[in-house]
């Protein structure tokens, strides 16, 4: 089988088969990541740049790492003192990433749909890395791949998804991706943080925190993202932090083996508390090691996509 597009720009553009062929690759390759030798030669001679226009610690890096395990040449380009700086623009930047050979571009950027603008302007793969409020679709990867890993399947799974939907590509494409794989998502949000129509993507909007957590399987918490907040759109931290932050008496109504997710980074007791982070059944740090299990299936799947 083979991925059917080049690129990676989201789950939408993904059938159920191609996801669970990224997740059946991702879990070879998280052999390769929990073993003491993580060096193999499947990108040997291949080359993947980073251009990360927002910040990131467990994206930027765990592509890096990825791309270094297969064995590729892995470029971080510091966009603040790229010649983006200067004034170029994203498709001339993507041209000359091509013009040196770049077989895959990992991109992050604050507009929604600028990989997609890349994607159709260069012959390098393009793999968003979040854009905007749109996707974030290897994220969601790594958090189904987290929540087979528990579970075995994620048919029939209840999964609660809490917080800043409005500006979430993170709950985005998990919405997307676990409706394709055969969930059921519920989600609860201060009402200025809930997208109008957001049920048209088949998920249930529940009236409170405990009924959507409630007979859950998975509670995952967002972070709040006060860098695309152009107007306050809720009073307080603490105020949000009793009212939308998952705490131990809120999610009394959950099964009994549930998992606590977030996709980082947290703030620590605004939309979670402590406790619940560090809990036995907290899988946050999980998140991170299928992070790079997944990067590693992508990056393998689409730079062998002619070869496979
Ligand atoms: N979850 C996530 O995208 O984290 P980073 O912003 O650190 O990459």
């Amino acid at each position: 089988m083979k991925l059917r597009s080049k690129d990676l720009l989201g789950l939408y553009h993904l059938g159920a088969d191609e996801i669970n062929y990224i997740l059946d690759t991702a879990k070879d390759m998280k052999k390769i990541v929990l073993s003491s030798m993580k060096k193999v030669n499947y990108l040997q001679g291949r080359s993947v740049v980073s251009l990360f226009y927002e910040n990131s610690t467990r994206t930027r890096v765990s592509f890096e790492l990825a791309a270094k395990y297969m064995g590729a040449q892995a470029v971080n380009v510091s966009v603040n003192s790229s010649s983006v700086a200067k004034g170029e623009t994203l498709i001339d930047t993507g041209k000359t990433l091509d013009a040196m050979g770049t077989d895959i571009v990992i991109m992050r950027h604050n507009q929604s749909g600028a990989p997609n603008l890349l994607a159709k302007n260069i012959k390098a793969s393009v793999i968003n890395a979040g854009d905007g409020m749109h996707e974030h679709p290897t994220q969601a990867l790594l958090d189904m791949l987290t929540m087979i890993e528990e579970f075995g399947s994620l048919k029939g799974l209840k999964v609660a998804i809490i917080g800043d939907i409005y500006h979430s590509r993170v709950a985005r494409s998990n919405i997307i991706g676990l409706n394709k794989m055969g969930a059921k998502v519920q989600i609860y949000a201060p009402s200025t943080l809930m997208p109008v129509g957001i049920e048209e993507l088949g998920v249930k909007i529940c009236p409170t925190i405990e009924d959507a957590t409630k007979d859950c399987d998975v509670v995952m918490a967002l972070r709040i993202q006060l860098e695309r907040q152009k107007n306050a759109l809720f009073p307080t931290s603490n105020e949000y932090s009793k009212f939308f932050g998952l705490n131990p008496d809120n999610i009394k109504g959950t099964k009994k083996n549930v998992l606590f997710m977030h996709p980082g980074p947290v703030n620590r007791g605004l939309e979670m508390t402590s406790s619940l982070i560090d809990a036995d059944n907290s899988v946050i740090n999980k998140q991170v090691t299928n992070g790079v299990a997944v990067r590693m299936a992508l990056l393998y799947l689409l730079i062998g996509r002619d070869e496979l």
